[in-house]
């Protein structure tokens, strides 16, 4: 009975640990349908984010942004982005991405890996 139970433990263990970077796993996991970061990324549905951070919004080159990110006059920082993923359309009801992400910690995550993709 006690290796059984041992063995339900490992099999729970979020294989996130298999990923040593875990903001990379939460990006794939959050963004990776519409976003890439690599340098030299393809365009999905959403901009390659390579080079996002600290840069104005709006200027991912060859990609067909909304009105709403096309004028836009922020740089995306910390600030910026935050207030982005927790939800895009607040303030910005026409943003082409319809995102939300609740969880902070999350969000933080994303926004160090893409702090990094530069
Ligand atoms: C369902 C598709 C979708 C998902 C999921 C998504 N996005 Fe987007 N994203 C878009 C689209 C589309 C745009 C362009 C919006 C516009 O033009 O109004 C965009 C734009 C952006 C921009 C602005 C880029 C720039 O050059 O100004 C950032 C930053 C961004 N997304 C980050 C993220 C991150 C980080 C995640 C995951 C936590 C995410 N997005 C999830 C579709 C998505």
């Amino acid at each position: 009975m006690a290796a059984l139970f041992g063995v339900l433990l490992m099999a729970a263990t979020p294989c996130a640990a298999a990923d040593d970077d875990p903001g990379r796993a939460q990006f794939v996991r959050s963004c990776g349908a519409c976003h890439t970061a690599e340098r030299g990324g393809a365009n999905f549905s959403g901009p390659n984010l390579f080079g996002v951070y600290g840069r104005r919004a709006g200027t991912a080159e060859g990609f067909g942004y909304s009105n709403t990110l096309a004028k836009a006059d922020w740089t995306w920082n910390e600030r910026a982005l935050d207030r982005w993923l927790a939800d895009s359309r607040k303030g910005h009801p026409m943003a082409e991405m319809a995102y939300r992400q609740p969880d902070a910690v999350k969000r933080a995550l994303v926004i160090q890996y893409l702090a990094k993709m530069k």
